[in-house]
């Protein structure tokens, strides 16, 4: 089967499906590692003898480990997969280049396995979220403008004249890191493994937290809101709520995170006002974002019931709640006299994770399982009760994980700031660590059980990957008129 596309040239007759299913296979690889990096550091916090006196297990190192393996390996290939299969079917065209987008699987992975390298060797420039060093930076940037390249190109090739919603959220969401990473990157290398930030003092606070803020924006939100108005359609078999909406929803998020980095410094050495227009513009962004959650929770409006015996609906509209709930309180943590409070506690953390557990972690999942199936030549995955398992295991964990936290943070923040009526502190921080204990073991408690269902679906996978064959998914012809 050979068509004919408009322009006169010949449309392959199969989908560039090899790098998706690479991709898939390697989130759900990292996902395992990545979590267990996790569960070991909220093992060291309650019992900080657990780094054995070994530098490269020591909690700074291993920190990092864990955040750049959750986020770029794990959050990362489910976008590169996600996106890469989205497109084309949107599109209904094979990937544009597909050799350059083997190059961004094997360029991607490169990175990853370079950052688990360096990091535990100490080699950091010390920027959070952006810890690896100048030479690695280069690779991303390579990678990166390579990935642009497949997907833009893709968009350039398509055979239906539409843009699909779900491709402008993955288009911004490549678009934005690749300016964030390459601004906040500028470095002066002094050594192959030392470099200094371009930036000094405050600008480089500034710059610093314009690109973590537009992280958790784009790279953990925007990518993850494509798979999100893809997927869920898909699986709940409805059209999206409402297009409108989508529309506005896209132009109204990217605009307004843009503005909001500053929340993360409150009370330094910034400018009063460039503050304020951090908090104002957070304060903004709670619109858009539920404006998306209910769009995105809305497309089930007349199919209520398939929450019921679905598993992978369960993962994805559940991923919605949790990112109402992380986008309430983004903006409310960023008022300044929330912020005197929260900041520095556990409070952040369970903030984090309510949005990396819940939301990102979630809708990570529920495309994975819809992903996996397809790209081994099977109508299911290969345990649906597993799945469900793994859905009632992770939500036990993400609520111990979070609640924890909670309770954890404004403690902490309350223990910290009580006085005597002399003036004096009533607590020392050390009695604030003290109370702080059973709740990290109730948070590892957490951790180990969204672990254990990350390891459920492993075997899955493997099990569906075994049993399944790997046949071509064919691109429709499509109607005269629904050429461009
Ligand atoms: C088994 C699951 C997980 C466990 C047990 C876990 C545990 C932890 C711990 C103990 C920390 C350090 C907290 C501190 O320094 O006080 C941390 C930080 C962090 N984790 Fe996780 N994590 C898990 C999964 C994830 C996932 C899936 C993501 C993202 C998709 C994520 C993103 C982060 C981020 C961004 C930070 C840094 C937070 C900050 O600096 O405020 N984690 N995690
Ligand atoms: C309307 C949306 C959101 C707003 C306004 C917001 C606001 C905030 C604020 C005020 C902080 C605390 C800054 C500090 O005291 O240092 C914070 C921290 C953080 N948030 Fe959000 N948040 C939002 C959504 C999310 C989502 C959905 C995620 C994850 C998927 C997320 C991930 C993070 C991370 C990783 C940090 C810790 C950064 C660090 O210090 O290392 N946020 N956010």
């Amino acid at each position: 089967m050979t068509s004919k596309q408009p322009g006169g040239a010949s449309a392959a007759p199969v989908y560039d499906d090899g790098v998706v299913r690479l991709f898939t296979l390697a989130a759900v690889l990292w996902g395992v590692v990545g979590m267990l990096v996790g569960v070991v550091i909220a093992a060291q916090m309650t019992w900080p003898e657990l780094n054995f006196g070994i530098p490269w297990l020591s909690f700074g190192r291993l920190r990092p480990l864990h955040t750049n393996a959750v986020i770029f390996a794990f959050g990362g290939c489910a976008l590169f997969a996600s996106s890469y299969y989205v497109v084309q079917r949107t599109c209904q065209t094979r990937l544009f280049a597909g050799p350059l987008a083997q190059f961004t699987f094997w360029g991607w992975q490169l990175v990853i396995v370079l950052a688990a390298v360096t990091l535990p060797l100490g080699i950091t420039s010390g920027k959070e979220y952006a810890e690896l060093e100048w030479p690695i930076d280069l690779l991303i940037a390579v990678v990166w403008v390579s990935y642009a390249v497949v997907f833009f190109g893709t968009i350039g090739i398509r055979r239906v004249r539409h843009i699909y919603v779900a491709n402008w959220f993955f288009g911004a969401f490549i678009i934005a890191v690749a300016l964030l990473h390459i601004v906040n990157s500028a470095a002066l290398p002094v050594s192959l493994t030392k470099s200094y930030s371009a930036y000094a003092g405050v600008q480089d606070a500034m710059v610093q937290w314009w690109y973590g803020h537009n992280a958790v924006g784009f790279f953990l939100t925007a990518g993850f809101l494509g798979m999100m108005y893809y997927f869920i359609p898909k699986q709940a078999e409805r059209p999206v709520y409402s297009y409108r909406l989508s529309i506005v929803h896209f132009w109204a998020l990217i605009f307004t995170y843009m503005w909001a980095g500053p929340h993360h410094l409150h009370y330094t050495a910034l400018p009063d006002w460039a503050q304020s227009v951090g908090m104002v513009f957070s304060l903004v962004l709670l619109a858009p974002s539920w404006g998306g959650m209910i769009n995105g929770i809305m497309t089930l409006s007349g199919a209520w019931h398939k929450l019921r015996d679905d598993p992978i609906l369960k993962f994805l509209i559940v991923s919605l709640s949790f990112y109402g709930m992380s986008t309430f309180e983004g903006p409310m943590m960023s008022i300044k006299t929330v912020n005197a409070l929260s900041h520095y506690t556990d409070w952040t953390i369970g903030h984090v994770h309510s949005g990396a557990l819940g939301w990102v972690g979630l809708i990570s999942m529920g495309t994975l399982y819809y992903l996996v199936p397809r790209m081994f030549g099977r109508t299911r995955m290969y345990s649906v009760r597993a799945i469900e398992l793994h859905f009632w295991v992770a939500t036990i964990g993400i609520v111990l994980y979070i609640a924890a936290m909670w309770i954890a943070g404004v403690m902490q923040g309350l223990m910290w700031r009580a006085l005597n009526p002399d003036g004096t502190l009533v607590n020392s921080f050390v009695e604030s660590v003290k109370a702080t204990f059973p709740f990290y073991v109730v948070r590892l408690l957490g951790g180990l059980l969204y672990l254990g269902g990350m390891l459920i679906m492993a075997w899955n996978v493997v099990m569906t990957a075994r049993s399944g064959r790997i046949e071509p998914a064919r691109i429709p012809e499509l109607p005269a008129a629904a050429h461009a």
